[in-house]
């Protein structure tokens, strides 16, 4: 199993870390065996899978439900699953409950909550309860209705410098890695560097210890917004919707199925079916 330990080490040694999002059981499989090194369960398959507007609807259960699927295909990687957008930041009770379901049920190797301040008393408590956490810092999808949407953050000093104080601090608290969204690349070579954790930019450069995306964003399946700072490695699209054209066009003209495909009695047995 890939460890906290073996993403420090690569992080000491300049190797950088591979991590994607996975929602479901065959990706999971597919990037272990490729040897991508960290699975994230993320929210955002409110809008990639779920067809939300935003991940705000996203519940523990369907996290669960995902999270459980992804880690029976995980194989070695680290897996880590975000809570969802108000199950922790309630009393410290309702949150602990919520995060222990999440990590027991899951069998996921961390949580993942996004900001600082009193999330950082969040990371603090789960991390004292056994439970690995990962922040995340910059854009936050969870509040972009207060933040005023998905924009990029800490582009000014002031900003900037607030963002460093919180990614010391959640790494105070106890966080075994940091995800910096859609941040400067400056700022997040500044962060990376200040910090002993692996930092994992989206949308934040390349001085970070690595890099995460979206799945369906990375193989461009899907027809939800893709931001700037995706690249599409492939256009998985189009073969899906060319199969799924053939599969109709096959079904509607009787080519499909054929003898191939079918099951037969024997005759005998099939004549009385009329007797
Ligand atoms: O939910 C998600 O996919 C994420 C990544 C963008 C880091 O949190
Ligand atoms: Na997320």
């Amino acid at each position: 199993m890939i460890t906290t330990a073996d993403l420090m080490n690569k992080k000491k040694n300049g190797e950088k870390i591979v991590m994607m999002t996975a929602y479901d059981f065959p990706t999971a499989k597919m990037a272990a065996e490729i040897g991508i090194e960290v699975l994230l369960v993320g929210d955002s398959l409110g809008m990639v899978v779920l067809g939300y507007e935003s991940t705000v609807p996203v519940t523990v259960e369907d996290m669960i439900h995902h999270g459980k699927a992804v880690r029976r295909g995980a194989g070695q990687t680290f897996t880590v699953v975000d809570m969802p957008f108000g199950s922790y930041h309630g009393s410290i009770d309702r949150t602990l409950e919520a995060a222990v379901r999440m990590f027991r049920e899951t069998g996921a190797d961390a949580l993942k909550l996004e900001g600082a301040g009193i999330v950082t008393d969040v990371i603090r408590r789960l991390v004292s309860a056994g439970i690995p956490v990962v922040a995340h810092l910059g854009l936050l999808p969870q509040s972009a209705g207060v933040t005023g949407g998905y924009k990029v953050q800490g582009k000014t000093a002031e900003d900037a410098l607030r963002l460093i104080r919180e990614a010391k601090e959640v790494q105070e608290a106890g966080a075994c890695m940091l995800v910096l969204e859609c941040i400067p690349h400056q700022l997040a070579g500044r962060i990376t560097g200040e910090l002993s954790i692996p930092v994992i930019g989206i949308g934040a450069g390349s001085e970070t210890d690595g890099q995460v995306l979206v799945f369906h964003d990375l193989v461009g399946y899907g027809s939800h917004h893709v931001p700037k700072f995706v690249r599409q490695f492939a256009d998985a699209g189009t073969p899906i919707h060319d199969g799924i054209t053939a599969y109709a066009s096959a079904v509607r003209d009787g080519s499909f199925p054929t003898e191939a495909h079918r099951f037969t009695m024997k005759e005998e047995e099939a004549g009385k079916l009329y007797g």
